[in-house]
């Protein structure tokens, strides 16, 4: 008898999340995982946030219904998020939002909208850049193209590398930029770099997306969304990817949302419906516990302090853990070559080590990184700083 679902192909394993699982599997003590983007504490946990845990005993108590939000999820939500993004002062009449699943799913979401517009666009994507990028732009059947983005001698940023790729882009193309805490490199771009990336899409034609998952991971919340600001400013059109598994630590509630910023309140009101049709066709309703929690922390002063207080401290270690090991490389290696390590922001950065150097170190120290060398610091603790700077060299990086 012949099987509907047979002819199904074998799906590769996901190379961040099969890493997940060798590490789980590997019984050595003191192994080190610098594989999966969560954070972790010095304790090496990834803690439930204070002002998320108070949220929710307030939820707790008061919520009275589990009945439907909107289709497109608590405008209440949507109005936080846009202001936490794009600032206080932005026109929220330009703004359609729809509350996603996660991050990925603002992306994956953005991804149809786009498709509906124009099947036609092509999404140019930077490279390197996250590995679930290009497999949703084909998945949803779109054409993409690749732009420079890295300096692998530096680990820096290349803006004019960009900015020469992305001049061959034009109307009813979308370039995929990282707002900030690039994903695999840690390079980001300085405001003078988004300035001429302004220029350029408004000569061009092109439409940024912009995937927004580090937010407040960088330099903080004000200085790390500058970059999605200014082009939201500048452009008529903006879609932008927020998520708050990082930043909030709701890894699992899969709170996101997709802002799309438009030229006024008539456009807005037709991206609005269309998203609203997108989630009724996909999903229905989008989860709102997470995204309740967010607007409930953002919305209470003192919950909104504290949080940022919490996430300054989480931005505080990584940033100290580049740090130590940029010198903890310096002093064993007698050289500058790590120097980017404390330069990055957020939680990645590309070693620069080859695929059998990265599998050295699995092998025989059980540290865990992506195969392309993306470490997550934030996996780090300061005690393992030492034994990781000694593995790096050892493996001849
Ligand atoms: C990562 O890049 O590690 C995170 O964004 C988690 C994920 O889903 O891949």
């Amino acid at each position: 008898m012949s099987r509907l679902l047979a002819p199904l192909p074998q799906q590769p394993e996901d190379q961040i999340l099969k890493l997940m699982r060798l590490y789980a599997e590997d019984a050595r003590p003191g192994k080190i995982d610098l594989g999966v983007g969560v954070y972790r504490n010095a304790q090496g946990q990834t803690p439930v946030m204070r002002a998320v845990k108070a949220a929710e005993q307030q939820l707790w108590e008061a919520q009275q219904t589990k009945g439907y939000t909107g289709l497109t999820g608590d405008p209440g939500f949507h109005q936080a998020m846009t202001g936490l993004v794009l600032g206080d002062p932005f026109d929220r009449t330009r703004v359609a939002a729809a509350a996603s699943v996660g991050g990925t799913g603002a992306l994956h979401t953005a991804a149809e909208l786009i498709r509906a517009a124009n099947p036609q666009a092509r999404i140019w994507l930077p490279d390197p850049t996250w590995p679930n990028h290009a497999p949703i732009v084909d998945h949803v059947g779109l054409a993409r193209r690749g732009y420079r983005y890295f300096d692998a001698a530096t680990g820096a940023a290349d803006p004019s590398a960009m900015l020469e790729d992305l001049s061959a882009t034009g109307p009813g193309d979308v370039v995929l930029l990282h707002g900030c805490c690039h994903n695999p490199t840690g390079a980001d771009l300085a405001l003078p770099d988004w300035q001429a990336l302004a220029e350029l899409l408004a000569r061009t034609g092109a439409t940024p997306l912009i995937d927004l998952a580090y937010l407040g991971f960088g330099d903080g919340i004000e200085a790390d969304a500058a970059g999605t600001r200014l082009l939201a400013t500048a452009l008529p059109e903006v879609l932008i990817a927020a998520s708050c598994s990082k930043n909030f630590g709701l890894y699992r509630e899969r709170a996101g949302v997709l802002l799309t910023v438009t030229p006024d309140a008539k456009a807005r009101a037709r991206v609005q419906e269309n998203l609203a049709a997108l989630n009724r066709m996909n999903f229905s309703f989008p989860p709102d516990h997470g995204a309740r929690l967010v607007s409930m922390i953002l919305d209470d002063p003192a919950l909104r302090a504290d949080w940022q207080d919490e996430l300054d401290g989480m931005r505080a270690g990584i940033t100290g853990l580049r740090q130590q090991l940029a010198a903890a490389l310096r002093d064993r290696s007698g050289s500058d070559r790590f120097g980017f390590l404390a330069d990055n922001r957020g939680m990645f950065s590309r070693l620069g080590a080859s695929p059998e150097q990265v599998e050295a170190l699995r092998r025989d120290h059980a540290v865990y990184m992506v195969g392309d060398s993306r470490m997550n610091i934030a996996g780090l603790t300061p005690q393992d700083v030492p034994r990781l700077a000694e593995a790096i060299l050892d493996a001849g990086i």
